[in-house]
Parts: C-alpha cells; sequence; structure tokens
C-alpha cells in the first residue's frame, strides 16, 4: 500500500498517532519510569492486543480499519477517510454507536474508551478506530463503565446531551438481551462518582 504524504500527526498520552493519505501508523510510546526490557515486552504485548480486538471487533459486525501490518510497538492501518464522529453528531448517529457498542458487548470487548473523538463517519457507518485502552472482559461492570464514559463524554460535548443518551440507549437495547441490567449498572457508576465528589468538597 502506498502511504502517500503525510497529513498530521498526533501525540498522545500512550501513542503517537501518524495519519498518512491512505494509512495510519499507531506507535506506542516508551515509558521512562518503567524498565527498558519490561517496557519493550508490554509495549509488544499491549500492541497485539489492540491490533486482535480491533479485527475481532469487526467480525462482530462493527466497522474498523483494516491491520495492514504490526511491527514491535506499531499497529499500520487502513486510514478511516471520514469526518470525526464530534463534528456531526446526530440523534441517529448516537443511536447507531449505541448498537455497535451492543455487538462489543455481545462479543466481551470492552472499548475502553468511547467518546465522539475515537470513531469516524465513513460512508455511513460509524468506524471505531482506537482500541488502545480495550479488552477482553464479560462482565457486567466494566460494560457499565464504558456506557458512563460515554454519556459524560456527551455530557461535556453537546448541549443536547440528553436526547443522545436516549437515542443511544434506544439503539443499545435493541441489539443487547442485556442491556437493562448494563444501564442500571451505569446509573449505579454515575451516582457513586457523585457521592464521591461531594465528599470531596464538603
Ligand atoms: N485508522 C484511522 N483512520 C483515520 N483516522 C484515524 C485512524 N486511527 C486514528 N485516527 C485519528 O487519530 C486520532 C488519534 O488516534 P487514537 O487511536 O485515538 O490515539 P490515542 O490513543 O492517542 O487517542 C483519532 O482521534 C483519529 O482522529
Ligand atoms: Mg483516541
Amino acid at each position: 500500500m502506498e502511504y502517500g504524504k503525510l497529513i498530521k500527526v498526533y501525540l498522545g498520552g500512550e501513542a503517537e498517532v501518524r495519519i498518512y493519505e491512505n494509512v495510519v501508523e499507531k506507535i506506542r510510546k516508551p515509558k521512562r519510569y518503567r524498565h527498558p526490557k519490561l517496557d519493550q515486552s508490554l509495549r509488544r504485548s499491549r500492541t497485539r492486543t489492540e491490533a486482535k480486538i480491533i479485527a475481532l471487533a469487526r467480525r462482530h459486525g462493527v466497522p474498523t480499519p483494516i491491520i495492514l501490518d504490526i511491527e514491535g510497538d506499531k499497529i499500520i492501518m487502513e486510514r478511516i477517510k471520514g469526518e470525526p464522529v464530534k463534528n456531526v453528531m446526530s440523534k441517529e448517529i448516537s443511536r447507531e454507536i449505541g448498537k455497535m457498542v451492543a455487538r462489543l458487548h455481545k462479543a466481551g470487548i470492552i472499548h475502553g474508551d468511547i467518546t465522539p473523538m475515537n470513531m469516524i463517519l465513513s460512508d455511513s457507518k460509524i468506524y471505531f478506530v482506537d482500541f488502545g485502552l480495550s479488552f477482553i472482559e464479560d462482565r457486567v461492570e466494566p460494560k457499565g463503565v464504558d456506557l458512563h464514559v460515554y454519556f459524560e463524554s456527551l455530557k461535556a460535548g453537546f448541549d443536547n446531551w440528553e436526547e443522545l443518551k436516549e437515542a443511544f440507549i434506544e439503539g443499545y437495547k435493541e441489539e443487547y438481551e442485556k442491556a437493562d441490567e448494563v444501564l442500571e449498572r451505569a446509573k449505579e457508576i454515575e451516582l457513586r462518582g457523585r457521592y464521591i465528589e461531594k465528599r470531596l468538597v464538603s
């Protein structure tokens, strides 16, 4: 695959992401506080896990980039050309996100960072591009945390967050038979957070 010209570089806490015309390179950054040998092996294994989950999600019907290669701590993947969901968010899109998250959770995939920054609208499909914090778990608690993180990102980013949240819930319920249990847990997690906040300020 021709990389094409370099368009943009993102420097996050965990990774450096290089966006080329056709390809994206995601390189896990070294952590200085870890022993170099341990750090190298951790980065390699987390890179492999991320790439595996990206492919697994697609097999369960969630659009993700095609993995082209893995080299040590670097993933080379297809570039998804489209609009960041942040810029095009709507009830319809949030409902579709709900369906896609339901598919992840049914497959036992916890995303770990469901925010509009980590999704791209392309070809009328929602692509999930960042699985850097993902893991495999089939318990209710981490699924509840996943939803809580998404709801908080809606509150922080959109004035009409309430209707976006409702639309997500509709989509999530439509596709997942255990939806009610997870939604209930997400509510509990929100209340726990508020309780802790109160104690911190009083
Ligand atoms: N395959 C991809 N195609 C197009 N854009 C991408 C792709 N992967 C990442 N990006 C863009 O790069 C940004 C950073 O990548 P991301 O995987 O989210 O890194 P981080 O873990 O640092 O958040 C994303 O918010 C997205 O805009
Ligand atoms: Mg990200």
